[in-house]
């Protein structure tokens, strides 16, 4: 199958930290289609061979073990193209269209990584040069759209003129392995599910922790925030992953079917829930790993006078059968103590304690976390019998003591060399017509109408953002949030 991958966007930052370097890799683990054209696209004055210079000088900055070898990058550069457009002007899409005739492919995949202004007059100007046959697929990265409004304005139009079918919109967090790990764990075992509701779980704590700080995109970020950059959509995602129903097979819509009976069921915010269940929080200057590191009003391209939250923690419930009155908490954060990201599944503690241990009372052991990132795998903790008992060599020393144990999977050293990255999964998933792993539109949508009221209230809010240290966990409020349902956050417990 012959594919042509023309990437809007073609210089600019995700192109070559994200794009190029998993489109490499999947080139290296030989799963990309043999026949495959990359061309880049952006307003540069750039011939082929200056482009592919330009990647290959950007792969200096890819962490090592992604990096090619020269031989690896000339043959890999045997795939890159370069086409200089202006994106607004019809004329260059027709210079594109004469560059895809002269070797028509079985696939074609517009991948959009341009500023998010751009997202539909990209669209609307593909199908007026007629480039959205039904070879043709559309990759859209987020954010799509800041408010409900506008990104139903952005599906709308990009509805009209392609089918659902070939709009695969990103959300980078669904291609991680361990998310589809979650996936596995979940759909694939029979274990855990009898145990999967309220009946016996606590609740559910979903943690995306950043060391980094806006780095580089501090204008962008500044009128983003952290709930429009990863809550509306990475950690809602997490949380279909976790809350959703079995799916009656495992094609897109059985899936994203299940995703959005979630988000529906989402309890929807009230003045006081508003109030009690969300804090947001800006970080100010402090230290990580042991190096100081600027406020975010001193960040380049930042107001000095920014409200813009880069922390967010709250507290959701799913107004359905299976989680009636279990919390669901989410936080997500940069410049925290460290990078982690987790979901805990916090079991209810046995219901009738025979131990006499402190331990037997609480869910603090008995819980399953999914770890994401940095590392990837499953921890399963448990209570055992302690070893001050072993020790006493019999029961004549008293009632027996609990002591906490861990399961502990580790899926990068069980699978490490054979493990896909996000983006080349997304990838390739793309080439071949997956829409497994992307997110349909009323999925989206139903993901800003639950946020919107968030950012309605802190609109009207005059106190703004609490400010919390740089390399701490954030504002205490959220560790006060969680303690009035008598949990708290893995690292404080
Ligand atoms: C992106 C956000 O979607 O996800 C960034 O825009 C964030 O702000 C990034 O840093 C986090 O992704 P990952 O894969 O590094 O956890």
């Amino acid at each position: 199958m012959s594919f042509d991958l023309i990437l809007f966007g073609g210089t600019g930052d995700l192109a070559w930290r994200k794009i190029m370097p998993a489109l490499f890799q999947a080139f290296r683990h030989g799963s990309l289609p043999e026949g495959g054209r990359i061309v880049g696209v952006a307003r540069d004055d750039l011939s082929d061979d200056q482009y592919r210079a330009l990647i290959k000088s950007r792969f200096d900055q890819v962490e090592l073990a992604k990096r090619p070898s020269e031989e690896e990058f000339s043959r890999f550069a045997a795939l890159l193209g370069y086409l200089r457009m202006d994106l607004a002007n019809p004329a260059d899409y027709a210079q594109l269209a004469a560059r895809l005739q002269q070797r028509p492919a079985d696939v074609v995949v517009m991948y959009v990584a341009t500023a998010p202004g751009l997202f539909t007059t990209v669209c609307e100007q593909i199908a007026a040069a007629g480039l959205n046959g039904p070879q043709t697929r559309v990759v859209l990265e987020k954010p799509l759209g800041h408010d409900l409004a506008s990104n139903r304005a952005i599906n709308e139009t990009v509805r009209s003129v392609l089918t659902e079918q070939q709009i695969f919109r990103i959300d980078h967090y669904l291609g991680k392995p361990s998310v589809q790990n979650l996936f596995a764990l979940r759909f694939g075992n029979s274990l855990f599910e009898p145990l999967w509701r309220r009946e016996h779980i606590a609740n559910i704590q979903i943690t995306i922790a950043e060391e980094l700080g806006v780095e580089k995109r501090g204008a962008f970020y500044d009128s983003t925030g952290a709930l429009r950059d990863m809550v509306q959509n990475h950690a809602l995602q997490l949380l279909c992953a976790v809350a959703m129903e079995p799916p009656i097979n495992a094609h897109a819509d059985a899936i994203r079917d299940e995703k959005l009976k979630v988000l529906r069921s989402l309890k929807a915010w009230t003045p006081e829930t508003l109030r009690q269940h969300v804090i947001r929080g800006q970080y100010a200057g402090g230290s990580i790993d042991g190096e100081a590191v600027p406020a975010y009003r001193d960040e380049k391209g930042v107001d000095p006078h920014s409200r813009t939250e880069t922390f967010v923690a709250l507290r959701a419930e799913i107004a359905n059968w299976r989680w009636a009155g279990v919390p669901f908490y989410i936080r997500t954060g940069k410049r925290l103590a460290g990078r982690d990201a987790h979901i805990e599944v916090n079991f209810r503690p046995a219901p009738h304690a025979i131990f006499k241990s402190p331990l037997a009372s609480s869910n603090v052991d008995n819980r399953l976390v999914i770890n994401l990132q940095p590392k990837d795998g499953l921890e399963l903790h448990l209570l055992a019998q302690g070893a001050d008992q072993r020790r006493g060599g019999g029961t004549s020393r008293g009632a027996p003591t609990l002591a906490p144990v861990q399961l502990d999977l580790d899926f990068d050293k069980r699978f490490g060399s054979e493990r896909v990255g996000a983006y080349e999964r997304l990838l390739l998933d793309v080439i071949a017509g997956r829409l497994n792993l992307f997110v349909r539109s009323d999925e989206q949508e139903e993901a800003w109408r639950w946020v919107e009221p968030i950012l309605d209230a802190w609109r009207h809010d005059s106190t703004g953002p609490r400010p919390y240290a740089s390399g701490t966990w954030g504002p205490s409020a959220s560790s006060a949030m969680i303690a009035r349902d008598g949990y708290c956050w893995s690292e404080e417990c």
